[in-house]
């Protein structure tokens, strides 16, 4: 039942419960706390000197790469990682992977100048690349959040001229919801917090002032959006330096699912002393912030569809801070929240 559990998981959501369950923790010599505290507000992840400071502080013992499911908590069982290679069906990555061809002409205009997330030198000249934005309800970098609301991101507007971003989201309804649930599990808290900022902004924001367009549109796009997480990108063909995820919180995961023909890829983290083996249809769910992270340039075609959530936006709607993910007090919030649901 796990094997054909853990292959097909997407045809059996309870799979994914039944691999966390069995999954030994690998206890990293670090303290997850004392690391925050470390970090400041520039530690974007892409300075080398002050890394490998950070590296000498934090000095953690190597451990051998991981090739099979595994969890990785800190010395107070706060869990900083979870690696899932090969969870995800064929049959799951076709589905992603033919959602991309509404949004094939904006990955392609994507690729410019600018920050490595978006920089030529990034992408490896395949037939399809680029990366790309989603988010029902954000703040446009730069807004000031308290004199503003949030609103539908770019790539989703009604009055953006290449609707390819809304075929996109129909399509990635299951493998979004799929990959949502999948928090339930590993982080149930955040879980939690995800979906009550979900029906807020539905409830509470856009639905009371849907007689503004922008209001409206934002309700029109939250019935349609299939997820926890506020927000998701999708990097095609695209390797990922070193970096730390800023607009993340230390104690909030980022859910990365790699899917694709590609070979040899890890996803490593220094941060730990590791690398996780990523092969396609593998899903990473990582402290993005706290542990810094990349992936070299592979061989092949390699979708990366990104999901995480922004502080402001559950700011924005009163939503309280979920905290740490605690591998000791997952059987309790499972039993309680997700289990018995
Ligand atoms: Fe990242």
């Amino acid at each position: 039942m796990l094997a054909l559990a853990y292959k097909n998981p997407s045809e059996y959501p309870i799979g994914f419960a039944a691999i966390v369950l069995l999954t030994d923790p690998v206890v990293v010599d670090i303290d997850a706390k004392r690391l925050q505290e470390a970090l400041n507000a520039h530690d974007y992840g892409t300075n080398e000197r002050r890394e490998a400071d950070l590296l000498r502080r934090f000095d953690v013992p190597e451990i051998p790469p991981l090739l099979t499911p595994a969890v990785l908590v800190d010395k107070a069982g706060v869990v900083l990682l979870w690696s899932l290679p090969e969870v995800l069906s064929s049959r799951f990555q076709d589905l992603m992977w033919e959602a991309l061809n509404p949004i094939k002409a904006m990955l392609a205009r994507s690729v410019a100048d600018g920050t490595w997330r978006t920089a030529h030198d990034n992408f490896e000249w395949e037939d399809i690349q680029g990366c790309l934005n989603f988010s029902p309800a954000w703040f446009q970098q730069g807004r000031n959040t308290s004199a503003s609301c949030p609103e539908v991101s770019a790539m989703l507007k009604a009055r953006n001229p290449d609707q390819g971003g809304r075929s996109w989201l129909e399509q990635m309804m299951l493998p979004a919801a799929v990959l949502s649930a999948a928090m339930a599990v590993m982080h149930p808290n955040l879980y939690a917090a995800g979906r009550e900022a979900v029906v807020r902004l539905y409830q509470d924001l856009a639905v009371p002032c849907a007689d503004e367009s922008a209001f409206a549109e934002m309700a029109e796009t939250l019935r349609l959006w299939p997820s926890v997480f506020t927000a998701a990108s999708v990097m095609v063909n695209r390797s990922t330096p070193f970096h730390r995820d800023h607009n993340s919180r230390v104690q909030w995961y980022n859910l990365l699912a790699s899917v694709g023909l590609y070979h040899h890829a890890w996803f490593d983290v220094p941060t730990l002393g590791t690398a996780c083996h990523y092969p396609p249809g593998s899903v990473v769910a990582v402290s993005g912030l706290l542990v810094r992270h990349g992936v070299a340039p592979t061989e092949g075609d390699r979708l990366c569809f990104a999901s995480y959530m922004r502080d402001n936006v559950h700011q924005a709607v009163g939503v309280q801070r979920s905290d740490w993910a605690s591998y000791h007090a997952l059987p309790g919030l499972w039993a309680g929240k997700v289990l018995g649901c």
